[in-house]
């Protein structure tokens, strides 16, 4: 970006700021990136050890070891913000909301009133869950577009920042040798998996109200099968992309099995209810209504407490016809392709080829072709938070959640929310409840762990 910018954490001190915003905004600042930011505000209600052990260790005070005192609700710390915003005449401002959902409406309320009264360029990024439900995300995309216009918005769903998540879409583009795969003729189904070993690490009060489907299903799940099933699109334009994203979400057809676990000891959890039923694992079948997709199954899975961390997805393609088995003295398991985000990203595709056996009926075995990001860069790939800091700053809107894509996504999930299905528990340390593995098995699949 040209012009000066200055960059406001609302929530400054909190883990999301202090884990991630604050090192990727320091990252890259040091790698040159920001020659023109003026500087990084942190506001919050209390200045804590650990946001200023952290801004100190940057060496940077002028630009980084900025704090305001700011409760979102208090119109007085509006006013002090004020007094700020008059000495930043003719920079770019950008507001990153890093608190808790629930204080999302007030903050867009009053900060777009603050804002009013200034001209200068402006944005504001908008953290997940965008809402509780398709009621309250339609109010809230109402409260921003009384302050703000579309192009200032961006909301953020990390998962979109990985390097796999990306890859999906250069795999799909930038070769002509899947296309023609990339369909109900050749996919037997798809798996998207979110699995945690962690639990809700002290965020009780917010997991409590949330629960698996709004905390991961409902964004970073639903973000993953965008890329994986939409159709290209004609150019590459942030616009067009998110047309692409949007047609595939209108397309999913309503969800038809649903299995919703909650880890043995939740209920004892800091902040959780004690008769809470809200899952932390969330199993489900859908289909997509269109031509590529018909009839093709797509199961995705989120837990937490489970027994490894494993987030990724597979493309299962179909199984050669059963005649060729006597063919080949066996029958070889199925193709695959796997996007994976953690604990590698890779892609991995799993073919079968005849080993030296010396004679020409032999059973094949399974061959992967593996591409290991972080081993092919020879370094630490960046943070998803770093690719889109970097884009909000220079603009590009590709990566980030439109108003009406964020809509449809809730109107998928709604009935999984209201559904009053069993909550089943599962152990700590397993693969969530039974149940989950009967939902794939019953079509004579199996998850791909
Ligand atoms: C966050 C969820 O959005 O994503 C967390 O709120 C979850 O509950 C996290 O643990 C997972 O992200 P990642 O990048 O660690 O897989």
């Amino acid at each position: 970006m040209n012009r000066k910018f200055s960059f406001f954490i609302i929530g400054g001190t909190g883990d999301l700021s202090r884990k991630k915003l604050l090192p990727a905004l320091y990252k890259l600042y040091k790698e040159g990136h920001f020659k023109n930011l003026h500087k990084v505000y942190s506001l919050a209600r209390e200045e804590s050890k650990e946001w200023k052990d952290l801004v100190g260790s940057f060496n940077e005070p002028e630009k980084f070891e900025n704090f305001l005192h700011f409760d979102v609700r208090s119109d007085s710390s509006y006013h002090e913000l004020g007094k700020v915003l008059q000495r930043l005449r003719g920079q770019e401002l950008i507001f990153y909301l890093a608190l808790s959902p629930f204080l999302f409406e007030t903050t867009v309320r009053k900060l777009g009133r603050l804002l009013r009264t200034y001209t200068n360029p402006r944005k504001i990024v908008v953290e997940k869950p965008f809402g509780f439900d398709l009621t309250s995300a339609k109010k809230l995309n109402q409260i921003l577009y009384t302050y703000f216009v579309e192009e200032e918005i961006y909301r953020i769903d990390h998962f979109l920042g990985k390097e796999t998540v990306q890859n999906i879409f250069s795999l799909r583009l930038s070769n002509t040798i899947f296309e023609g795969l990339w369909n109900k003729n050749f996919v037997d189904h798809v798996q998207i998996l979110a699995l945690e070993d962690i639990g809700i690490e002290g965020r009780g009060e917010y997991y409590d109200k949330v629960g698996a489907v709004r905390d991961m299903l409902q964004n970073h799940m639903l973000q993953m099968l965008s890329f994986l099933a939409m159709e290209p699109p004609c150019c590459m334009h942030p616009e067009y992309i998110r047309d692409e994203k949007v047609k595939l979400l209108r397309s999913v057809r309503r969800v038809s099995d649903t299995v919703k676990g909650q880890y043995e000891g939740y209920p004892s959890e800091k902040g959780v209810g004690e008769n809470t039923r809200t899952e932390t694992f969330v199993a489900i079948k859908l289909y997509i209504d269109n031509l590529r997709w018909q009839d093709v199954p797509f199961y995705l899975m989120t837990g937490k407490r489970l027994s490894k961390k494993l987030s990724q997805i597979t493309v299962v393609f179909r199984e050669i016809p059963r005649s060729f088995a006597k063919l080949l003295d066996c029958m070889p398991k199925q193709n695959k392709i796997v996007f994976q985000t953690a604990p590698k990203n890779k892609i991995a595709i799993h073919f079968e080829l005849r080993p030296p056996a010396g004679k020409f009926i032999s059973c094949p075995i399974e061959t992967i072709m593996e591409y290991d990001m972080e081993s092919y860069a020879g370094t630490k790939l960046p943070e998803a938070y770093e690719t889109l800091i970097l884009d909000i700053v220079e603009g590009d809107r590709s990566l980030f959640i439109r108003g009406d894509e964020v809509e449809i996504m809730w109107e998928i999930v709604e009935p999984i929310m209201d559904d009053k299905i069993e909550v089943y528990t599962y152990k700590q340390g397993s693969l969530g409840p039974e149940k989950a593995h009967r939902l794939i098995e019953k079509d004579g699949k199996t998850w791909i762990l």
